[in-house]
């Protein structure tokens, strides 16, 4: 039979034992192939650290959060080695040779479709699965991991509301969601957040600053501000468009390098601007503010009974594609079944909010401010 080897790559997410225990034991009961997991990653298949997976392995895992396997976010051409950082490209290639293998299937988010895809480049089978909290995963209807984090956030935003609403305060949220509004713009709707702001659409502190003082005047003397943390004001839009314009267009190794550095700055500078905007709107509005930062928990335990179901079917419909010797593509989910697409066509580009998803016309419907206008 086939020998096929798996790996989580990226961050975590609840929904990666499910798709490993759907994919594995389709291609172990129903197809007889003999399946290897690689720790940590693209990590694991560079330096060799197996796990070989039987039916026992698969067992009373569909619940539980995280991945068995380890994850991490090493780059396969950009792996820090001691203190170095190595290209492990021919080393990889060498361990799915040393093992025989017919495919590795790599489960990630948009950075492991890029990876997967240089693998690829290098000679090997790949097959992807489309996992993230963020959402942002090109030519997918969604990705296993969304659901979930999107009930925790929902969640925090209604228990937030207590100290909202008694202290009559406001309370910031900070939601992850990395260049993505998906997850802020999700939750922030089903947990009826006040205002809303994501990286897509750019604010004024001033329009928010009059939602909430409109809301005072209305007799309501708290709100909820959910941010998604990639979210930035026009000011500084317009900046990091213009750095990233200087970055694509330099023509120096010395420009490139300058104008990343300035990129990473901006990063940087801009971790706390959760923090700043929640100081600004007390001054702004005379409202006593808090803000809450969600984190990590909005990636951790048990995957939602959506997101189970999305995971176990995906990888089962991977052991088919692999069965059939397709290689090549990521496992997209497309209405209540699945598509093949080329990974060619998903590594690189990332799925924004459109300015007119039924979502953003929602929320605008409701009254909830965007804080642009
Ligand atoms: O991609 C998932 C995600 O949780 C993003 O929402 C966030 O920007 C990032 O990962 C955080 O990464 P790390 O856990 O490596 O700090």
């Amino acid at each position: 039979g086939q020998c096929i080897g798996v790996l989580t790559s990226g961050g975590d997410c609840p929904g990666l034992n499910a798709a490993i225990r759907g994919l594995g034991k389709a291609a172990i009961d129903q197809f007889e192939m003999s399946v290897i997991g690689f720790r940590d990653g693209f990590r694991g298949l560079a330096l060799d650290r197996i796990v070989r997976i039987t039916g026992d392995q698969l067992s009373g895992i569909l619940t539980d959060g995280g991945t068995f396997l380890g994850a991490s976010r090493d780059k396969p051409h950009k792996m820090p080695i001691g203190e170095r950082t190595e290209d492990m490209t021919d080393a990889i290639v060498a361990t799915y040779q040393r093992h025989g293998l017919d495919c590795v299937v790599c489960i990630g988010g948009g950075g492991t479709q890029k990876n997967a895809l240089r693998l690829q480049d290098a000679g090997l089978n790949v097959v992807s699965l489309p996992k993230t909290i963020d959402n942002d995963i090109a030519k997918t209807d969604v990705s296993f991991g969304f659901d979930t984090a999107l009930g925790i956030a929902t969640e925090a935003i209604d228990r937030l509301h207590s100290t909202a609403t008694s202290h009559h305060r406001i309370i910031v949220v900070e939601l992850m969601g990395h260049r993505a509004g998906w997850l802020a713009l999700g939750a922030g709707i089903a947990g009826g957040a006040d205002v809303i702001l994501i990286p897509e659409i750019p604010y004024a502190i001033e329009h928010v600053a009059e939602a909430i003082n409109a809301r005072a005047r209305r007799g309501k003397r708290f709100s909820i501000v959910a941010v998604a943390e990639g979210t930035m004001t026009v000011e500084q839009s317009k900046t990091i468009n213009e750095l990233a314009a200087a970055k694509s267009s330099a023509e120096t190794k010395d420009d490139k390098k300058k104008a990343s550095q300035q990129l990473a700055a901006f990063h940087h500078e801009h971790v706390d601007h959760t923090l700043k905007l929640t100081h600004q709107l007390e001054e702004m509005t005379g409202l006593e503010s808090r803000l809450t930062i969600l984190g990590h928990l909005q990636r951790g335990g048990t995957p939602s009974a959506a997101d189970r179901l999305l995971a176990t079917r995906l990888g089962a419909t991977c052991a088919e594609l692999l069965h059939e010797k397709q290689y090549g593509y990521m496992v997209a989910a497309r209405g209540d079944g699945s598509e093949a697409v080329p990974i060619e066509e998903v590594a690189g580009s990332k799925k924004l909010v459109p300015a007119d998803h039924p979502w953003v016309r929602a929320a605008r419907s409701v009254g909830t401010s965007l804080g642009d206008s």
